[in-house]
């Protein structure tokens, strides 16, 4: 059995922070924003959390897929600003829906957290063990932006999208997968104030930094060149696991994280850009968010269609890559 989509959902918090909005925290431009990143605009959360999207998400993709949530097994969430660690946030999915049959768990692989749960479920139903399954990510960036660094928090916003896996009849697809640790320190958050009373002055030099960097810090040039260079190579070995030509992928869905980034990897790749659909002006970099909420956008406006081929693809904190191919049904 291979694992196919049968549903796709999101929520995006309603409040939208203008770029111009942000200027009233850090020098800015709304000209700088725009040329620098492609992003307009962004959503972030006021009343809502991780979970609270999440759940909204996962309800439209059901709704979406036709599948009650009782006949779901298992629910996996990915995100990288949980605004709690336990229970986790699928646990708190699952009571919301209803979904009482289904595991849960959290999967954090950063920016490449979504595409890294979607062959996580993917493996669930080819072994098996499983044959549906809900794959949601969620994030609420807003809450772990230092809002006074300017090299991040014009970047983020926040929001969740969904998707419902089923198992069917059909050949396997290979997907790509890795990371890179040695890379780690160039993109951080520190999530404790982990100690304990044996801590020993080393130690507590660290929770004394981790503190201080409970928030996102970022080299944004170091990650820029990263996934410039390696979008474009995981989408060739993921083509040729395959067999697959790059002119028989309709889309190539990549987790938006800056048009620049899109753009360079759709020339180097040599497809036309339009075949690379971006909402990163509107939403800005949602981490792990990006991907399931750019694909329910196409499939709910008629975009994609029975038989077509799309790639998906994550990148960023881990580092950490993961890309695999869609056949739509
Ligand atoms: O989601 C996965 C992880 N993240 C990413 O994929 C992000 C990848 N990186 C990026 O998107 C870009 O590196 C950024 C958008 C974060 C930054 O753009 P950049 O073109 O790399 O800018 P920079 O950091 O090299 O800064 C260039 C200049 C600097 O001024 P000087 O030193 O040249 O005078 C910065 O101080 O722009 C300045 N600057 C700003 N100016 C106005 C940096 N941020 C801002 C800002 N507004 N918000």
């Amino acid at each position: 059995m291979i694992a196919v989509i049968r549903g796709t959902g999101s929520y995006i918090p309603p409040r939208v922070v203008e770029n111009e909005e942000l200027k009233n925290y850090i020098e800015t431009s709304d000209t700088w924003i725009r040329e620098r990143t492609g992003i307009e605009r962004r959503h972030v959360v006021t009343d809502d959390t991780v979970a609270s999207m999440a759940a909204k998400a996962g309800r439209a993709a059901l709704e979406n897929a036709g599948i009650q949530a009782e006949s779901l097994e298992l629910i996996i969430v990915s995100t990288t600003s949980p605004t709690q660690m336990i229970p986790c946030n699928a646990c708190l999915v699952q009571k919301e829906l209803g979904a009482v049959n289904a595991s849960c768990f959290d999967l954090n692989a950063a920016c490449s957290g979504f595409v890294t749960a979607y062959q996580t479920a993917c493996a669930y139903i080819e072994s098996g063990l499983y044959q549906k399954i809900l794959v949601i990510g969620s994030e609420a960036l807003s809450c772990i932006t230092d809002w006074s660094d300017r090299g991040t928090c014009i970047l983020f916003g926040d929001g969740a999208g969904a998707v419902v896996l089923a198992a069917e009849k059909g050949k396997k697809q290979e997907s790509v997968c890795g990371a890179d640790g040695s890379m780690g320190d160039a993109l951080t958050l520190y999530s404790g104030y982990l100690s304990n009373p044996f801590g020993t002055p080393v130690q507590e030099e660290a929770v004394a930094d981790g503190r201080k960097n409970a928030f996102v810090r970022m080299d944004g040039q170091a990650i820029f060149r990263f996934a410039v260079r390696k979008v474009p190579q995981i989408i060739e070995e993921l083509l040729q696991k395959n067999n697959l030509q790059k002119e028989e992928i309709k889309y190539y869905i990549l987790h938006q994280a800056n048009t620049r980034i899109v753009e360079a990897v759709a020339k180097r790749t040599g497809q036309p850009i339009g075949k690379f659909p971006m909402n990163v002006q509107e939403y800005g970099n949602t981490s792990s968010a990006s991907v399931p909420i750019l694909l329910d956008e196409l499939c709910r406006g008629g975009k994609v269609r029975t038989g077509d081929r799309l790639v998906i693809a994550g990148f960023g904190g881990g580092l950490t890559w993961a890309a695999s191919v869609v056949t739509w049904r």
